[in-house]
C-alpha cells in the first residue's frame, strides 16, 4: 500500500468547490490505475467505482466529478467502502485534488452490474495552499473520548480521522500489545441525523478509521495482526466491537 501518512495532514472537505481547476485525461487515467491498487478490508465482497461528473448525481457542491461507490450488500461491505474511499481521500489530497465524502447525495443509477450504490466522494482540482494547514485546528473530540490505556505515538493523530456530520464513532481501548477498536455511540444521545443514516454512516466511518489506523502503524513501523468482527448491533449499544489488532 502507499504511504499516504503525510496527505491526512493536508485532506479536509471541500463542502464548497470554489475557484477550481479543471481535472485533465491523465489525471483520470491517473486515478483509474490507482483504483486497480486499492487494498480492500475484506477481498469477498464485490464492488466497483464509477467515475461521473457532478451534475449526473444530486451533489450541487460545485465540483467537478464524483467517484461512486457500489458494492454488494454482504458481511461488513459499509465499513469495506469506507476503508477503501479513505484510500481515494488520500490519494486525491495527494494530487492537490479536493474532496468531500457526500453521504446525502444520490446518482442517477443506484444500480451499476449487479451491485448496489452506497456512498460518493466529490472532486475537483484545487490550489495547493487551498488543503488544511493545521489539523490540529480543525474540530474533533478529545483524545480522552477517544483512546483509552497507554497512547502511541499517533493516538493523538488518528483521532483527526473524518466521519460523516463529525460523529466520530469510535473509540480505542490499548491493553497490553493490542488494540480493541470499537464503533461507538453513547446510548440516548441524538445528533442531527436520524438513527438510520447514523447506523448506515458511522459504518462507513469505522472503514475510514481502520484505514487511517493501519496507516499510522505502517507510518511507526508497527507490524500489526488484524482480526475483524461483524457488527450486528443495533443503536440502542454504545459499543460494538469492530476490529482487534494484535502488535508485535
Ligand atoms: C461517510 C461520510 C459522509 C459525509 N457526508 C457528508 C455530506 O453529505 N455533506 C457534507 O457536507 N459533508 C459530508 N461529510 C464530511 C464531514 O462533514 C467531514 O468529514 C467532517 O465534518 C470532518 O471535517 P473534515 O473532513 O474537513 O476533516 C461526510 C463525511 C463522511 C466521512
Amino acid at each position: 500500500m502507499r504511504d499516504f501518512y503525510n496527505e491526512f495532514f493536508r485532506r479536509k472537505s471541500f463542502h464548497l468547490f470554489r475557484d477550481t481547476g479543471s481535472i485533465s485525461e491523465k489525471d483520470l487515467e491517473e486515478l483509474n490505475d490507482f483504483l486497480k491498487e486499492v487494498k480492500p478490508l475484506d477481498e469477498t465482497i464485490r464492488y466497483t467505482c464509477r467515475i461521473v461528473k457532478e451534475s449526473e448525481t444530486t451533489c450541487k457542491r460545485g465540483a467537478e466529478y464524483c467517484i461512486l461507490f457500489y458494492s454488494e450488500k454482504k458481511n461488513e461491505y459499509l465499513r469495506n467502502i469506507g476503508y477503501i474511499g479513505e484510500q481515494i481521500d488520500l490519494y486525491l489530497t495527494s494530487k492537490n485534488i479536493g474532496t468531500l465524502w457526500f453521504g446525502i447525495g444520490k446518482p442517477d443509477e443506484k444500480e451499476y452490474d449487479g451491485l448496489d450504490y452506497i456512498i460518493m466522494i466529490a472532486f475537483s482540482r484545487m490550489a495547493e495552499d487551498r488543503f488544511r494547514k493545521d489539523m490540529f485546528k480543525s474540530k474533533r473530540k478529545s483524545l480522552e473520548e477517544t483512546w483509552s490505556g497507554e497512547e502511541l505515538p499517533f493516538s493523538n493523530i488518528v483521532r483527526f480521522t473524518p466521519s460523516a456530520c463529525n460523529t466520530q464513532p469510535w473509540i480505542t481501548e490499548h491493553i497490553d500489545n493490542k488494540l480493541y477498536v470499537y464503533r461507538y455511540k453513547k446510548a440516548g444521545k441524538r445528533g442531527i441525523m436520524p438513527v438510520k443514516a447514523v447506523m448506515y454512516y458511522n459504518r462507513i466511518d469505522i472503514g475510514i478509521y481502520l484505514y487511517i489506523l493501519e496507516m499510522c502503524l505502517n507510518h511507526e513501523n508497527i507490524t500489526f495482526e488484524r482480526e475483524l468482527y461483524e457488527d450486528l448491533s443495533d443503536d440502542t449499544v454504545e459499543k460494538t466491537l469492530s476490529a482487534v489488532y494484535t502488535l508485535k
